[in-house]
């Protein structure tokens, strides 16, 4: 994988060999954005099971079930993860039922993790498809974090609206939100925008509110780590001021993300579980000290956008205006019959 944490500076390959190695790589960012989470923890749990062809079947299925718990706690919000694993387990214990051996087990989970990671590329194909259709020539947009290809195994959530906005001859401009602690838009955004000749300038998280008072943003585009089933939107910290800000001027704000990004089990948004990071990476990002020794910190990772400021919800089987608890139900529904 790219280690994302080296970049701009530095554009590294990570090898990750053993699932504590997955489990650090997810934890330290390595690899980060909700669906490429996901993608992360099914090929994890291959490397957890590959050279299990020896165990007895009931002591395979014990240790496939542990991998994946461990795997589960690498990071609390990005549904995905837990998403991805579940499709893990419920494919071993279907093939179980039908008597696979260990061999064939193990064949069905590689089969599984590369249909997510397949499915997952075609996914963000299509959001940007439907996405790009709500871009006009010459707009200025504007996205928070990264939801670009880095943070899928495809062309991206909230990013794929553009590039396939780019291919149809649109031309854009994009404002990346720096993202603090961590910097995902300076670091990947704006580095990914660059690599696509899609002009793009870089903001401080606080000019975001500024730049659309100025009349220079016609709309935002985001991804997700949780949707509620009432539409609420988990995403990276600082979305919901974007939101906000974006509501107080008018300005469309759009959320895509696909249907495995959306958490039924949740009513609403304050059900997430909300990582909080350690407090360094306040108070000493980078490696160097910026706040005085001993300070109090609070460092949640996620907030929540209610649905009610979510103009669309952008998912591989369509766009959701105005998203409520029905027309995710119904998508849902569509999604499950798409892929039976
Ligand atoms: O902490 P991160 O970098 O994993 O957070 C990522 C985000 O918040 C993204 O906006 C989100 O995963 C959207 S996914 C394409």
């Amino acid at each position: 994988m790219v280690e994302q944490t080296l970049l701009p500076a530095q554009h590294e390959q990570l090898l990750v060999r053993t699932v504590p190695e997955m489990v650090d790589a997810i934890y330290r960012l390595a690899v980060r954005g909700a669906p490429a989470i996901g993608v992360a923890a099914a090929f994890g749990v291959l490397l957890g099971i590959q050279d299990q062809a020896d165990l007895e079947r009931n002591a395979f299925l014990n240790h496939t079930n542990a991998v994946c718990d461990e795997l589960a706690t690498a990071r609390p919000t990005a549904v995905n993860l837990f998403w991805a694993l579940n499709r893990m387990r419920t494919r071993m214990e279907r093939d179980a039922a039908a008597n696979a051996d260990v061999a064939d087990l193990i064949a069905g989970l590689f089969e599984e993790a590369h249909g997510i990671y397949d499915s997952d590329r075609a996914t963000c194909r299509r959001m940007g498809e439907i996405g790009a259709e709500l871009i006009l020539d010459g707009q200025s947009l504007l996205t928070h974090c990264n939801a670009g290809a880095l943070a899928t195994a495809g062309m991206g959530t909230a990013l794929a609206p553009m590039y396939v906005a780019a291919e149809q001859g649109k031309t854009i401009h994009v404002f990346a939100d720096e993202t603090r602690p961590l910097l995902q838009g300076a670091r990947i955004t704006a580095w990914e925008l660059m690599q696509a000749n899609i002009d793009v300038t870089l903001i401080t998280d606080s000019t975001a509110a500024r730049v659309m008072q100025e009349g220079k943003v016609d709309a935002v585009f985001v991804g997700s780590d949780r949707i509620a089933a009432n539409g609420d939107v988990c995403n990276k910290i600082g979305t919901y001021g974007v939101a906000l800000s974006a509501k107080a001027h008018d300005i469309p704000f759009y959320v895509v993300a696909p249907l495995s990004t959306i958490d039924p089990t949740l009513a609403d948004g304050s059900l997430i579980p909300i990582e909080e990071r350690p407090e360094t990476e306040i108070t000493e990002g980078f490696g160097r000290r910026t706040a005085p020794d001993g300070v109090a910190t609070y460092t949640p990772a996620f907030d929540v956008t209610p649905a009610g400021l979510v103009t669309g919800l952008i998912t591989e089987v369509g766009l959701l205006e105005a998203p409520n608890a029905e027309s995710i139900r119904d998508a849902l529904a569509r999604g499950a019959q798409e892929t039976a």
